[in-house]
């Protein structure tokens, strides 16, 4: 059997006489650690973890109760125990409602005190279980709903558990769909702020004109309409997080306002001069390349570089394809469960073909289109049939000559037929009608993946 590890104990009372016969009756079972006065029980604590605190009432240079809150503060795990005089017993029963474990009265028989401990040392392993528990289902649950074992979204796993556990603003780049306010969420619920509020402001979708007001709230009487006074998005988001979404589409006026803010913390509501103070951690997302943004003058260097910190780039989803499968059965577990429906899957041949299509509209995209095939196919398992046709629909127009959109079908078409015939270049040779020759000069042409 394992030898069980010894519990570690922190034994405080200002009386020689008494730290070592419990130090005598307890070093057997434990690992003893003594203090004789609040400052080295502080002290102590600062230095070591322990199970139990066997915590004198009265001591010369400190409160026990005062203590008690020191210790709960800094490892609320820790049991505990007061040990009281008879006539401190009022003072040891305050104690217990603050979140001390147990008292034992002086003198003490020594199993009596043995036993208190053996529970308080049980009790303690519970607690951490529980903490650990509930912080592995926090885990559990956000990365549960984002998906992704290519290494480029792992980096991305681990970047937001580190940004997580500071405080300095993010930025976060990456097309549309991939991902951004998930990223975002993230980092605020793994954060020490999560119980407090995330507010999402969204620069796009916010008229300039009423942008001010939005952010900054308003006084009665500050402009036509103004008709009560509201509280601004930061005022709402004290102690919290502040998801700026769409970045790049903020004014350059409201751009100089929100550089005061992030370096001086304070703000007033539009038509008042009461200096506000907020404590607020910024993450923001944009879709753009902000360097050219920046350049063009549309965007404030120093801004950028108060938000970009921590830069999070989210690789568009043509990038990751091994995490495309999974996403697939990912969204196709959501909709069957949510609508109560049965499950569903792909065929081999569908995943094959779904995996080397280019998803300019990424996860979101592909979260659309799985829930319109689950909706729209009868059968339960989705094949290529029910697909056809789905590449070019759902294909974004952009600008580009004639020549590079055909190439541009070209490749992606011949992708998917390679994928069908799983990498078989003269099957897919035949398929196309074309000789094996001209595939591989189109695919050495076109860059295709192998
Ligand atoms: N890795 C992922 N795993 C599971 N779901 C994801 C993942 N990435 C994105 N999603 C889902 O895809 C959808 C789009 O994601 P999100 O809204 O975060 O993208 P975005 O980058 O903010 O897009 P936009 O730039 O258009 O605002 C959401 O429903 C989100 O839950
Ligand atoms: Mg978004």
């Amino acid at each position: 059997m394992a030898e069980k590890r010894k519990g570690r104990v922190l034994i405080v009372d200002d009386e020689k006489g008494i730290r070592q016969a419990l130090k005598m009756v307890l070093q057997e079972d434990y690992e003893v650690i003594l203090a004789a006065s609040g400052a080295e029980a502080v002290d102590a604590f600062t230095q070591n973890a322990f199970d139990i605190v066997l915590l004198d009432i009265l001591l010369p240079d400190s409160n026990g109760l005062d203590l008690l809150k020191t210790f709960k503060e800094t490892d609320p795990n820790t049991a505990v125990v007061m040990v009281t005089a008879v006539k401190e017993i009022k003072t040891a029963v305050q104690a217990i409602k603050a979140g001390a474990y147990e008292y034992i009265i002086k003198p003490f028989v020594v199993d009596d005190l043995l036993a208190v401990l053996d529970r308080a040392q049980e009790k303690k392993k519970l607690l951490q279980q529980v903490s650990y528990l509930k912080h592995e289902l926090q885990r559990y649950h956000l990365f549960e709903k984002m998906i992704g074992k290519d290494p480029k979204m792992t980096e991305v796993f681990d970047l937001i558990a580190t940004v997580a556990s500071s405080d300095g603003a993010v930025l976060i780049q990456g097309e549309s769909g991939t991902g951004k306010e998930l990223v975002a969420r993230a980092i605020h619920h793994l954060s020490s702020r999560k119980d407090q509020p995330f507010v999402v402001i969204n620069c796009a979708a916010i008229p300039a004109s009423l942008m001010e007001s939005e952010i900054f709230g308003h006084q009665k009487g500050a402009f036509t309409g103004a008709v009560s006074s509201v509280m601004g998005k930061f005022e709402v988001a004290d102690g919290g997080t502040v998801f700026l979404d769409d970045i790049d589409c903020l004014e350059v006026s409201m751009q100089a306002k929100l550089l005061r803010v992030i370096q001086e913390k304070e703000f007033e509501r539009v038509g008042s001069n009461k200096v506000l103070k907020a404590d607020i951690r910024f993450v923001a997302a944009c879709n753009k390349e902000m360097q050219t943004l920046i350049q063009e003058g549309r965007f404030r260097e120093d801004l950028f570089y108060r938000l970009n910190v921590f830069p999070i780039k989210l690789p568009p989803l043509r990038e990751r394809r091994i995490d495309i499968p999974l996403l697939l059965e990912h969204f196709l577990d959501c909709h069957a469960q949510r609508t109560g429906k049965p499950a569903k899957r792909f065929s081999d041949e569908a995943l094959a073909q779904l995996t080397a299509y280019q998803w300019p509209g990424n996860v979101r995209e592909l979260q659309n289109l799985v829930e319109r095939l689950f909706t729209i196919t009868k059968s339960d398992v989705i094949g290529v049939e029910n697909l056809f046709g789905l590449s070019i629909a759902g294909k974004q127009l952009h600008d580009m000559t004639l020549r590079e959109a055909v190439n541009d079908f070209e490749k992606d078409f011949i992708t998917q037929v390679l994928a069908r015939v799983r990498g078989n270049r003269k099957k897919a040779a035949e398929i196309l009608g074309i000789h094996r020759n001209t595939l591989l000069a189109k695919i050495n042409e076109l860059g295709i993946e192998a």
